[in-house]
């Protein structure tokens, strides 16, 4: 959509009638089923979009979700004038400054055509969000001092009535500049459809904070005082993720902390509910949300940000999920080649998957320096090179039916993938398998490999 002067972006002047802006053609077609053999959700999968999440939305819309979702959190770009990237360490025996890096933008934050082009991106998106939200919903947008005064303008517009909280997200961590006071905030703003209605459940541990521990509480008083504490203020104190953390980060330049999701989610949502991030990133809002038990659908138009949040999601116990991808967005053939052997040991049914090898045709990182370290470090061991890896099948309408899988752990821990997933119960009528591999540099390849008989190993 073309920037629209700032006057027509805020309200009075921005249209109030149905929104339809999809690119005509563009369609979003599911590529990849992620199946828990333990824990599904069989009814409604969970889904994680790669696109645009305009045309994402109105997917939704058009799928009947108006007015069902029950927590949207969004974090779009600030308008920070800046582009992030995703880096990913290859050798972990070697993190120093040089450690070989692939190194693959993540998305964009320049806008040619200043505020104006930055509000006219989230103007319908924040229409569209306020369509499928439910009417006891809430919608928080998280944004920092940059835009978020023009977008509480915005959003005054859109939700006339639904404004409920700017929450100060306090973080004692941070760029130490020097001409400004330090900037260690970022501002939520939660919106309703109906601010009455809005769902807080002010008896989850997560809506609770202690009380001090120098306030004597006399006994007969006691019945006034919660178990569980005061309820939050809306100034969070939460920390950031460390740049060098190995918990949480993921190499994601603008990753959000769990623990913000998390007390967003369990206290403004119950377990079973659909839970929204239309500018995911890394996942923090799936991953959140999974923990949590909730439903969730996650979008980005960022093949790095969908990489990220698919193989966090892989290595918490998930419900089971399906990729979805814009056809726009499919990516080429992949450059590589990969060597696969299965084998079922006699007649107990259990199957091992090895990877062999995976070799890629060229290294694509610019650097000749790293591409001749990185080259080095794949040829000692190839699994440096591997993101993750799946064992399924391909189900007739060419969906790829992911169910056992290996992966990278990400937080700055560049341990190279398992090469092996043994014992995978599969009957005996199954004569092949399919393996799918997604590389760090984004490559996916898809392979399918008969299934050899041997006889059981001697113990
Ligand atoms: C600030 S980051 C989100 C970080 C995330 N909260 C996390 O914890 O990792 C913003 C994300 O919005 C995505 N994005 C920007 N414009 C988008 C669009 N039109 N559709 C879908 N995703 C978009 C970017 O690719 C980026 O990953």
């Amino acid at each position: 959509m073309a920037a629209l002067p700032l006057s027509k972006v805020l309200p009075g002047e921005f249209p109030t009638g149905p929104l339809r802006l999809r690119r005509p053609g563009v369609r979003t077609v599911p590529v990849e089923q992620i199946g828990s053999p333990t824990r599904p959700f069989p009814d409604c999968p969970c889904r994680l979009v790669h696109g645009d999440n305009l045309e994402a939305m109105e997917n939704l819309l058009d799928d009947g979700y108006t007015g069902k979702i029950n927590l949207i959190y969004v974090d779009p770009p600030f308008d920070s004038q800046s582009d992030y990237r995703h880096r990913v360490v290859l050798d972990g025996t070697k993190i120093t400054r040089e450690a070989p890096l692939v190194d693959r933008l993540a998305y964009r934050d320049t806008w040619e055509g200043g505020i104006e082009s930055y509000l006219s991106m989230l103007a319908p998106r924040l229409r569209l969000m306020a369509d499928l939200l439910a009417e006891d919903g809430n919608l928080f947008i998280h944004l920092d001092h940059r835009r978020v005064h023009y977008v509480k303008v915005l959003m005054d517009g859109i939700l006339p009535d639904g404004f409920l909280n700017e929450i100060i997200w306090y973080f004692n961590s941070g760029p130490r500049e020097r001409n400004v006071f330090g900037r260690r905030h970022h501002t939520i703003l939660r919106y309703a459809k109906n601010p009455d209605a809005a769902f807080l459940d002010s008896e989850s541990p997560y809506a609770r904070t202690p009380y001090s521990p120098n306030i004597n509480i006399p006994a007969c008083k006691a019945h006034y005082y919660h178990p569980l504490g005061k309820i939050h203020g809306d100034v969070w104190e939460i920390p950031h993720i460390a740049q060098n953390d190995r918990t949480e980060r993921e190499g994601f330049a603008t990753q959000k902390p769990l623990q913000l999701l998390e007390r967003i989610i369990g206290c403004c949502s119950r377990p079973g509910d659909w839970v929204a991030d239309f500018f995911c990133g890394s996942g923090t809002t799936p991953v959140a949300a999974e923990n949590l038990d909730r439903r969730w659908i996650a979008v980005d138009q960022s093949a790095p940000a969908i990489q990220v949040t698919r193989r966090r999601l892989l290595h918490s116990e998930v419900h089971g999920f399906v990729l979805e991808r814009s056809e726009d967005r499919i990516p080429e053939e992949s450059p590589a080649t990969a060597t696969v052997e299965a084998i079922r040991y006699g007649q107990t049914g259990l199957v091992t998957v090895c990877l062999r090898d995976y070799r890629l045709a060229e290294i694509p990182l610019k650097n000749s320096v790293q591409e001749e370290r990185t080259r080095n470090i794949l040829q000692a061991d190839f699994a440096y090179a591997l993101d993750s890896w799946c064992v399924g099948y391909e189900s007739e309408e060419g969906i790829f039916q992911s169910r056992f899988y290996r992966s990278r752990n990400g937080k700055r821990d560049s341990t190279p993938v398992e090469k092996e997933i043994r014992e995978i119960p599969l009957s005996p009528e199954i004569e092949r398998v399919g393996v799918r591999i997604v590389d760090v540099f984004g490559n996916e390849t898809t392979v399918s490999v008969p299934i050899t008989l041997s006889e059981p190993p001697r113990v």
